[in-house]
Formats: structure tokens, C-alpha cells, sequence
């Protein structure tokens, strides 16, 4: 880890218009807003996405959720979006030490230790995710749980792509029937042409700010991540598109002239 960095979590905090970034992350993402000024609404319309699959859960019977990436505690955490329905249990997972330490802090303030917690560990080690989280002592082993990898899977390069599947698959594997997995990814695959360059140069400012990945799958390739998962309704679909109707949450909805503009794939599947 280098503090010299931006860093993914608190640039996203940022454009949240969240309180968690430090000054290199502000100048990063006006860096990036000065070259793709509709990031900031893909961030937050990303956002509001992942509130409305965490309360569509929480109607749908769940009662325990798995964050994985969670990234600093910003504006519509899953605790909160969750407990405005029903007390639910959460367990954080960020592998960026100063991330999952502000998450850890927050929780202290906001949070219930018997339902709440986080664990700091690479994502890429599901046994040890699926271990840390249990011995949180917040999840239930035997209960369906929610795992959501949202907007995580594209810091992993091109080269990782198998390790990142397989590590999923292993997700899938690990939680019982009746479990729910949430994916979504960032993606060049269905854009509208005027974005491509603005893309190109946001993975460019990426790779030489953050020294990190910034790598698009294709809608079949993030599909794929669900496995034989049951595709909840209303499928694999751009994240504006994905239950519009709900409105509540603390972010507005964003509304682009088309929804491929917001660029991130999204689904949500069932253990069968
Ligand atoms: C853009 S934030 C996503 C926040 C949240 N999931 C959301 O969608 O609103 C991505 C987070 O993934 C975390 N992350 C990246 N690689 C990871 C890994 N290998 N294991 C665990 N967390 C990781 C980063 O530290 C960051 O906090």
C-alpha cells in the first residue's frame, strides 16, 4: 500500500460527495472529472444502484449481507440502507488497510458490534474472506447470505481474470441455497462511441495515478460471474436500469439521455 496514492475507495467517496477522501484523492478525481465530467453521475448512479439491490433484498427476505469491496463507509452504506427496513447483519470486506480501519471507526459511531463488522482481507482468498467473516461471529453459516461484489472486480487486470472468476465461483460455492450474488462491472462492451476516448484516458490517468487496473469485461464475461445463480429480474442489465421505480435513498436517482451511458453492468442471482 502506498498513501502517496489517490486511492480507489476514497476517489469514489469523493465523487459520492462523501467526507472520507484526503486531498490526493480530491485532486484525483477533479483530474478525472476535467476529462470525463460524467463520471461523478456514473459514480453516484452506480450508488443508487447498489441501495436499490440491498433493499430489494432485505424485501426479499434478507437478513444478512456480505460487502465484499466495500470501500470507506460514504453516503448509503449497506447497514444503513438495510436496517431502514430490517435489522440485518453485515459483514464489510475491504483489502486497503486505511479503508477497512475508517469502516471499522464508522461502525464504533453508527454501527451494532453484534450485527455489524468488517474484516480487512483480499477478496481473492475466499476461504479466508468466508473464515474472517464467520469468526466476525455477525453471519450465520446455515442462513442464505448476500454477497455483493460490486464495482470491485475491475481493479484486477486483464492477466487476473481467471483468478477473479475462479475466486467468485469459490463464493458461490461457499454460501448455502437460497444466497444471493450481486456483480457489477465497469465495461466498454455497449458504450456509446463518444464515451470510448473518455474511457481510454480514464484507465490511462488509472494506471499512471493509482498504479492500479482499470479493466473492462464484456456483458457476457460479467454475466458469467453469476454462474448458474437464478437471475433475478431484471436480468443482467445497465444499472439505471435495474428496478428504476424504487426512488428512496439518500442519493437521487440519475437519469442519462440513454442507459449505457452510466457504463457498469449489473445482476443479481439466487442459489438454486
Ligand atoms: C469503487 S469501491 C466500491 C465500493 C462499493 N462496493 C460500491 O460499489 O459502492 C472498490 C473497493 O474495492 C476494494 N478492493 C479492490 N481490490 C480488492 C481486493 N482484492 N479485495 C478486497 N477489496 C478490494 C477497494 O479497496 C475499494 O475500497
Amino acid at each position: 500500500m502506498n498513501l502517496d496514492l489517490p486511492n480507489v475507495a476514497r476517489v469514489y467517496d469523493f465523487l459520492l460527495g462523501g467526507t472520507a477522501y484526503w486531498s490526493r484523492d480530491r485532486s484525483f478525481g477533479l483530474r478525472i472529472l476535467h476529462e470525463f465530467p460524467e463520471f461523478r453521475d456514473i459514480a453516484r448512479a452506480h450508488r443508487v444502484f447498489v441501495n436499490r439491490v440491498v433493499r430489494q433484498l432485505v424485501r426479499l427476505g434478507v437478513r444478512q449481507f456480505l460487502d465484499i469491496g466495500s470501500g470507506v463507509l460514504s453516503t448509503g452504506n449497506t447497514h444503513q440502507i438495510a436496517d431502514e427496513i430490517a435489522p440485518c447483519r453485515v459483514v464489510y470486506v475491504d483489502n486497503e488497510p486505511v479503508t477497512a480501519a475508517q469502516t471499522e471507526l464508522a461502525l464504533d459511531d453508527d454501527g451494532d458490534p453484534r450485527r455489524h463488522a468488517v474484516v480487512d482481507v483480499d477478496l481473492r482468498d475466499p476461504a479466508a474472506v468466508w473464515a474472517g467473516a464467520l469468526a466476525t461471529g455477525v453471519l450465520d453459516p446455515q442462513e442464505p447470505v448476500a454477497v455483493l461484489m460490486f464495482s470491485v472486480l475491475q481493479f484486477f487486470p486483464p492477466g487476473l481474470d481467471d483468478e477473479a472468476s475462479r475466486a467468485v465461483a469459490h463464493y458461490r460455492e461457499l454460501v448455502p441455497t437460497g444466497s444471493y450474488l450481486g456483480v457489477s462491472h465497469v465495461t466498454d462492451d455497449g458504450i456509446p462511441d463518444a464515451v470510448t476516448p473518455k474511457l481510454a484516458k480514464l484507465k490511462q490517468l488509472c494506471e499512471s495515478w493509482y498504479h492500479t487496473a482499470f479493466h473492462c469485461r464484456s456483458r457476457a464475461a460479467i454475466r458469467a460471474l453469476l454462474g448458474d445463480f437464478e437471475l433475478l429480474a431484471p436480468g443482467m442489465v445497465w444499472v439505471p436500469q435495474w428496478h428504476p421505480e424504487d426512488h428512496a435513498g439518500p442519493l437521487e436517482a440519475i437519469s442519462f439521455s440513454t442507459p449505457n451511458h452510466s457504463m457498469v453492468w449489473a445482476g443479481v442471482g439466487r442459489k438454486r
